[in-house]
């Protein structure tokens, strides 16, 4: 059975991201993430899933130990050429979120900027708890996504942006019953256009904190990712920090 992750990603997203404001903010991001994280010099960070490996490239910079991992080809290609352009060591695999095939040594795993709740219920847990199973005690989980509450208040039906050459056109509905943020996505590029659509289960600081217990994490802190700051109902970005005891 397909899902809408197997098209997504590819192709019109990926010329986007290139172009969007996203791809300016990595050293800062990586820097808070390092500070939430309490990463040094030498520890080891699985990047799951990290697209053209923006943030991996900048934890490596700091020196870390990075392996990154992403489904989506050309992403992983990128991130590659990325690190041998900047002369860093650093592995970066075409692989499965919800099938990690890495071993337990990580002193955290990242998944950032919007990369969980993509699949249904059991699978998301799965998932979470394919990333508590790499760490090494006392190593950290850290999941981000956007605030759902401050989503839901300022709920933007309809959305219209220019990536670089891109225009997207978004439409967004919130299935209240399964709550999940339905997106209908139109690309235009050029006299050429493409329609996508996306399925994103947003979770609650409640239950995030309930699915990391799940997956065998204790839950450290709830914070805006971005900033460090704690979580308001204003924060931009729920990111939510687990430790393997
Ligand atoms: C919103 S992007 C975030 C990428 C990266 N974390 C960043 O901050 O730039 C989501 C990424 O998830 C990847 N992805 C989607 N489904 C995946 C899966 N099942 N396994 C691994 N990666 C996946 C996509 O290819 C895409 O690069």
């Amino acid at each position: 059975m397909t899902h809408w992750t197997d098209d997504f990603f590819t192709g019109y997203w990926s010329v986007m991201q290139k172009a969007a404001p996203m791809s300016g903010v990595a050293a800062e991001e990586a820097r808070v993430l390092r500070k939430i994280l309490r990463l040094r010099k030498g520890s080891k960070v699985a990047d799951v899933p990290c697209g053209d490996g923006r943030i991996s490239l900048e934890l490596a910079r700091a020196g870390c130990r990075v392996v990154g991992v992403d489904a989506c080809e050309p992403s992983v290609r990128r991130a590659r050429r990325e690190f041998r352009k900047a002369g860093l060591p650093g592995a970066l695999h075409l692989g499965d979120m919800r099938d990690l095939q890495l071993p337990r040594e990580f002193n955290a795993v990242i998944n950032w900027w919007g990369s969980f709740g993509y699949f249904d219920e059991d699978t998301n847990r799965r998932v979470l708890k394919g990333f508590a199973d790499i760490l090494l005690p006392g190593g950290r989980v850290l999941v981000d996504q956007v605030n759902r509450e401050r989503i839901l208040r300022q709920f933007m039906k309809k959305g219209v942006f220019k990536y670089g050459e891109v225009k997207v056109t978004t439409r967004n509905r919130w299935d209240a019953k399964r709550q999940r943020i339905n997106g209908s996505w139109l690309f235009e590029r050029g006299g050429r256009r493409a329609r996508r659509r996306s399925s994103i289960r947003l979770y609650t600081p409640s239950q995030m904190e309930a699915l990391m217990e799940s997956a065998g994490l204790t839950l450290e802190r709830i914070c805006d990712g971005t900033t460090g700051l704690p979580f308001t109902r204003g924060s931009q970005r729920m990111s939510t920090v687990g430790r393997r005891l």
